[in-house]
C-alpha cells in the first residue's frame, strides 16, 4: 500500500496568505496543514508517500518536509506543472504505485478521527475502489453521492441542486486499474480531469464502495473552512482520534 498527498494549486481563495508560501504549509492548530495527511497515512501504516505540488512554492514544501525521517516515512516528490485536476495529478503517480493499492489524500482535508479503519476495509476489499463520505449542511461545493447499501450509485460534482447531503471527502482508495480509467476520461467544463469522473467509471462497474467518516471533517481551502479546521485541531491539540 502506498500513499499520495496532493498539495498543488495556488491557493487563490486564501490570498494574501498564500502569496509567499504554499497553502498546505499554513498553520492548522499548532502544525502546518500538510502534517495532518502525513500523520493520517503513517498512522495507517503507510510509509511510502508521494507528495505532489505545483511549481509554485515547491521549494518551501521540500524544505519543510525533508526526507520524511521526522515522520517515520519516506517521501518522493513530484511536480504538477499545470492545475489540471486531481485525476491528472494522480496520473503522475503510476510508476510510483508500481501495481500496489494506493490511498490518496487531498492535502487540505482535516479529519478528526483516524482513517485507519477505512484503509483496513479497503485492504480487505477484493477489487474496485473506496471513497469516504460525510453528511454536510451545504453540499454544493463538493462531489455529492447517491448510495445503495454497499455501493455509490452516482456522484455529481458541485451540483446546483444536490440530490443528497452526502459528500465525497478528499480521501480516495484505488487499485492499479485507476490509471487505465484516468486515461479514459475527458476534461470537465472547468478544464480539469476530475476525480469524480474516475469514480463514476468505477460506479458503472459497480465497483465503488464507501464508508462514512466519523466525527468532524473540514477541507481547509477557504477562510471559513480553514478557521473550522483550526478550531478542530486546536481543541484536540493536533491529535488524531482513534
Ligand atoms: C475536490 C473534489 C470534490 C470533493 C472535494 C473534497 O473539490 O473535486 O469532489 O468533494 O475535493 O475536499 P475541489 O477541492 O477541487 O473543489
Amino acid at each position: 500500500m502506498k500513499g499520495i498527498i496532493l498539495a498543488g494549486g495556488q491557493g487563490v481563495r486564501l490570498n494574501p496568505l498564500t502569496e509567499i508560501t504554499n497553502k498546505h504549509l499554513l498553520p492548522v492548530g499548532k502544525e502546518p496543514m500538510i502534517w495532518h495527511p502525513i500523520k493520517q497515512l503513517v498512522g495507517s501504516n503507510i510509509t511510502e508517500i508521494m507528495v505532489i505540488t505545483s511549481t509554485h512554492h515547491m521549494g518551501d514544501i521540500v524544505n519543510s518536509l525533508g526526507s520524511g525521517k521526522r515522520f517515520g516515512c519516506n517521501f518522493t516528490y513530484k511536480v504538477q506543472e499545470e492545475a489540471s485536476g486531481i485525476a491528472h495529478a494522480l496520473s503522475l503517480c503510476e510508476q510510483f504505485a508500481k501495481g500496489d493499492k494506493i490511498v490518496v489524500l487531498l492535502g487540505d482535508n482535516i479529519f478528526e478521527y483516524s482513517i485507519k479503519p477505512h484503509v483496513q476495509a479497503f485492504l480487505e476489499q477484493d477489487s474496485g475502489a473506496r471513497v469516504l463520505l460525510k453528511e454536510v449542511d451545504d453540499p454544493r461545493r463538493f462531489g455529492v453521492a447517491a448510495l445503495d447499501e454497499k455501493h455509490v450509485i452516482e456522484i455529481e460534482e458541485k451540483p446546483a441542486q444536490p440530490k443528497s447531503n452526502h459528500v465525497v471527502v478528499g480521501c480516495y482508495m484505488y487499485g492499479n486499474q485507476v490509471f487505465d480509467l484516468i486515461r479514459k476520461i475527458e476534461p470537465s467544463l472547468r478544464g480539469e480531469l476530475e476525480i469524480t469522473s474516475v469514480n463514476n467509471l468505477y460506479i458503472q462497474q459497480r465497483q465503488l464502495q464507501y464508508s462514512f467518516v466519523k466525527g468532524r471533517w473540514a477541507d481547509a481551502g477557504t477562510f471559513s473552512s480553514l478557521n473550522e479546521a483550526n478550531q478542530l485541531m486546536l481543541e484536540n491539540d493536533n491529535r488524531i482520534l482513534i
